[in-house]
């Protein structure tokens, strides 16, 4: 009986320290995150200026940020803010109450968008609008559209503060080059402005900041942060900000040196302010046919193209080719984990719709060859790109969002290592660490 007694104690001893535990992380967590809402809550449009502690410490740290795969995080939306009619920026922080990796000024994250009842599971890339060295990411999204399958109106329309998203980041290569201290010139239309405040923030961190912004936006009502615009233009008299406004408030004159001008930037107002274009690093972020024209002014200007930067939101109703021509010859792809041989048809605009189309399992993200989530290995053969990549590519790395098939090819994809990758990494006896390593182990061996 007394044996019986101490065997309940024992039970419900342990029981009891199992709950204390669990009730114990609960509230550590809750309390981190109460600390990260607070940041959140202090830190709104408060430009936090320091001169960079080491450029060496610096160099190293965003090597090591250029270096980290990206994960997937659940996050909870702390604050929700209307920027301009159709802008509102989401802050995002840990579920768990931990701290947030950090990113390069210009990179982005992937929102996912859960599957539905009459929808299918999307994602799509969003621009972090702030430093994420607050403790929180922020994004800010424009409404894009209506339909069902829209991410931007899910965002604005079903969700607010209080809800979880899962996200994967941040990545991508258009960022801050920081290893140089040349002139920075940051060019934007509409949306495209997101890159350019972190950009903004971190140039002026540098201890002889050089920089110029021009940005362009429909009217006063579809102008995202403005005031914060506004602030850095006179706080900051070193930088050359001018703010376009293709309709300008009636009865309103701004005069030729104010920071919001009349009309439509040209590319040779953006010339004429480059003293020495050898020594400028230019970021472009706009629609394709703008981002063109600038390109080609800038680098008969004399900036050398390794200097000018740019990033596509999405694509244009008519892409530019990279290849003048992309001639479709009839050839076949042979998708190598599910051994399955697919004739390729040249009514497909490229190997992703193709890939999902034969029902093999492919992530995709931008769809302009500028977030890598489409990334897999190319076995045998060759593509032709229809656009050029903004990611990086090592040998034998493709984006099926911007190729198609030059002639007969094998690709790393199918469902077998897929799910294979997944089973392992999801498995709860891995630490996140191992999970890393396998992650970048698949990345060699896809
Ligand atoms: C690197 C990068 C950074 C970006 N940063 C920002 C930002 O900071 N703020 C912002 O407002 N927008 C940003 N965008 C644009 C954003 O990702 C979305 O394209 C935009 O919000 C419209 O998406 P939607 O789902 O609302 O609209 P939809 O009308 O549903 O889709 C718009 C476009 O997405 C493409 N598309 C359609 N279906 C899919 C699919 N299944 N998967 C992928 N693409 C598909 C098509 O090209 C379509 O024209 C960024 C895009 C990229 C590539
Ligand atoms: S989907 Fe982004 S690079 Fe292909």
């Amino acid at each position: 009986m007394e044996s019986a007694g101490l065997i309940i104690l024992a039970v419900a001893g342990v029981a009891l320290l199992g709950i204390l535990t669990r009730g114990l992380s609960a509230a550590l967590a809750a309390r981190k995150q109460a600390r990260q809402l607070e940041r959140v809550n202090s830190a709104s449009a408060q430009l936090k200026i320091g001169l960079l502690s080491s450029t060496l410490e610096r160099t190293h740290a965003d090597f090591s940020i250029r270096k980290r795969p990206a994960l997937w995080y659940d996050v909870l939306i702390a604050r929700v803010d209307q920027e301009s009619e159709d802008v509102k920026s989401f802050y995002l922080i840990r579920q768990d109450g931990e701290s947030l990796p950090l990113a390069l000024a210009g990179q982005h994250l992937l929102i996912e968008m859960p599957a539905a009842e009459n929808r299918s599971k999307q994602c799509r890339c969003y621009t972090l609008s702030d430093h994420c060295d607050n403790g929180y990411w922020r994004i800010s999204v424009k409404r894009n559209s209506d339909s069902p399958e829209s991410v931007s109106r899910w965002l604005h329309d079903d969700l607010g503060k209080g809800d979880s998203v899962r996200v994967k980041g941040p990545s991508g290569s258009f960022f801050l080059q920081t290893t140089t201290n040349r002139h920075v010139v940051l060019l934007s239309a509409g949306i495209g402005i997101t890159p350019m405040l972190p950009m903004l923030r971190e140039t002026l961190r540098r201890p002889h900041a050089s920089l110029s912004l021009f940005a362009q936006f429909r009217d006063v009502d579809h102008m995202p942060f403005a005031e914060s615009l506004l602030n850095i233009a006179h706080q900051f008299p070193i930088v050359h900000m001018r703010l376009f406004l293709s309709r300008f408030p009636r009865g309103v004159t701004g005069g030729k040196d104010a920071v919001i001008q009349q009309g439509k930037f040209a590319a040779s107002d953006v010339v004429a302010t480059l003293k020495d274009p050898l020594n400028a690093d230019c970021y472009l972020c706009g629609p394709e046919a703008w981002q063109s024209e600038l390109f080609a002014a800038l680098a008969t200007a004399g900036v050398p193209e390794s200097q000018i930067h740019f990033e596509l939101f999405k694509e244009s109703e008519k892409p530019v080719p990279h290849n003048s021509v992309v001639k479709q010859q009839p050839c076949s792809v042979h998708f190598r984990q599910s051994n399955k041989l697919e004739a390729f048809a040249a009514t497909y605009p490229n190997l992703l719709g193709f890939a999902i189309k034969s029902d093999i399992p492919i992530d995709s993200g931008c769809r302009t060859g500028a977030c890598g989530s489409c990334l897999v290995k190319l076995v045998e053969g060759k593509v032709k790109y229809t656009r050029r990549p903004q990611f990086p590519l090592k040998q034998n790395e493709i984006l099926p969002c911007v190729c198609v098939p030059d002639g007969d090819i094998v690709v790393s994809l199918g469902k077998f290592l897929i799910s294979v990758q997944f089973c392992v990494a999801l498995h709860p006896i891995f630490s996140p660490k191992i999970r890393i390593i396998w992650f970048q182990a698949f990345g060699q061996l896809q």
